[in-house]
C-alpha cells in the first residue's frame, strides 16, 4: 500500500506509539490525519510539531460513544472518505482482579475494546469509498498470552486480536486490509507505573508497526524470538508456562500494584 496523500483517522496519536505513528506516516506523504484524543495542549502541540500537515482535532475521551460520531461525521464532511484508521489509544489498571475498581474495569473494556469496535462500526461506511483501505489495530503481547493481574487489560488487547481476524474476513470483498500489532513493553507514558526494565522505543514499535501497514501484513509481532516461544508453549502446553508463571507469582503480583495509566 502507498501512504502518500492517503487520509488517516488515529485514536490516541498525541503522545507515545500513536504521535511516533504520525512522524511515521508524515515521512511516508500522509499530509490529512485525523486524531482523537483528551488533552487539549498535546492535541495543540501537535499542529506545532508537524507543520505541514493539515490536522483534523476532537477533543475527547474514545469511551464517548458522541466522541466517535463526531469525528466520523467531521470526517464525511471534510473528506467525504477516510482511507485509514488506525484504533491505537488505550489505557491500563493492572493488579489483583478483585483490588481492582469498578470503574477501571469499565473503563479498561470502554476505551481498549468498546472503542474499537464502534468507530470501526462508523468509519467502514467512509473506508468502503476509498479505493484502497486498510485498518491498523494495536493490541499487546498480553492480548496474546493471558497473564496473572493483566486480566482485564489482556481481555481488552485479546478481544481485538479476535476482532482485526473477523473483520479482516469480513471486509475481504471490499478491499480494505486488517493488520494487528502486538507490542511488548514499549518505553512510552503508559509504563511509567510499571517496573519494566527492558523496553522498546515507542519509534521502533511505530516504524515496524506502520511498515506492516504498507505490507498488509496481518500480525505484526513484537518481543522477538522469546514471544513467540512463549506463544507456541501457552498454546501447546499451558501447565508448562503455569509452571513458568508460578515461579516469579509474587514479584509479578508487587509490580503490577502500581502499573496504572488512565
Ligand atoms: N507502552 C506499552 O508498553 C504498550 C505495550 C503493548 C501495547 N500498547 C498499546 O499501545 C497503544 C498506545 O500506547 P502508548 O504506550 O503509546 O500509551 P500512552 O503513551 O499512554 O498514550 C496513549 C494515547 O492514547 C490517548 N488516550 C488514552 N486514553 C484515551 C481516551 N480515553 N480517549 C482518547 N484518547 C485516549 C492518549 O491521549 P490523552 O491522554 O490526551 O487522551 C495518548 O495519546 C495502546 O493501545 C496500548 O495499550 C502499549
Amino acid at each position: 500500500m502507498q501512504l502518500k496523500d492517503k487520509k488517516v483517522l488515529i485514536t490516541g496519536g498525541s503522545r507515545g506509539i500513536g504521535k511516533c505513528m504520525i512522524d511515521e506516516l508524515v515521512k511516508h506523504g500522509v499530509r490529512d490525519i485525523a486524531v482523537i484524543g483528551r488533552d487539549k495542549e498535546n492535541l495543540k502541540e501537535l499542529r506545532r510539531t508537524f507543520e505541514t500537515v493539515n490536522f483534523l482535532l476532537v477533543r475527547g475521551d474514545v469511551g464517548d460513544l458522541s466522541v466517535l460520531r463526531d469525528m466520523a461525521s467531521k470526517i464525511q464532511d471534510e473528506w467525504g472518505q477516510l482511507d485509514i484508521l488506525i484504533n491505537n489509544a488505550g489505557v491500563v489498571s493492572a493488579g489483583p482482579l478483585d483490588e481492582i475498581s469498578d470503574e477501571d474495569l469499565y473503563d479498561q473494556i470502554a476505551v481498549n475494546f468498546t472503542a474499537v469496535l464502534v468507530l470501526t462500526k462508523y468509519c467502514i461506511p467512509l473506508l468502503k469509498i476509498s479505493e484502497e483501505a486498510a485498518i491498523m489495530n494495536v493490541s499487546s503481547g498480553l492480548g496474546l498470552i493471558g497473564m496473572p493481574f493483566y486480566g482485564v487489560y489482556g481481555s481488552t488487547k485479546a478481544g481485538i486480536r479476535q476482532f482485526s481476524d473477523s473483520i479482516r474476513r469480513e471486509l475481504k470483498p471490499f478491499n480494505i486490509s486488517v493488520t494487528c500489532v502486538y507490542p511488548t513493553a514499549t518505553d512510552t507514558d503508559m509504563m511509567k507505573t510499571s517496573q519494566a526494565k527492558e523496553m522498546d522505543t515507542p519509534e521502533f514499535v511505530a516504524e515496524r508497526s506502520i511498515q506492516g501497514l504498507i505490507n498488509k501484513k496481518l500480525h505484526v509481532i513484537f518481543g522477538g524470538q522469546q514471544r513467540l516461544n512463549d506463544s507456541k508453549l501457552n498454546f501447546e502446553s499451558p501447565e508448562k508456562f503455569d509452571e513458568k508463571i508460578a515461579s516469579s507469582y509474587d514479584e509479578r503480583r508487587d509490580a503490577s500494584l502500581s502499573h496504572k495509566a488512565m
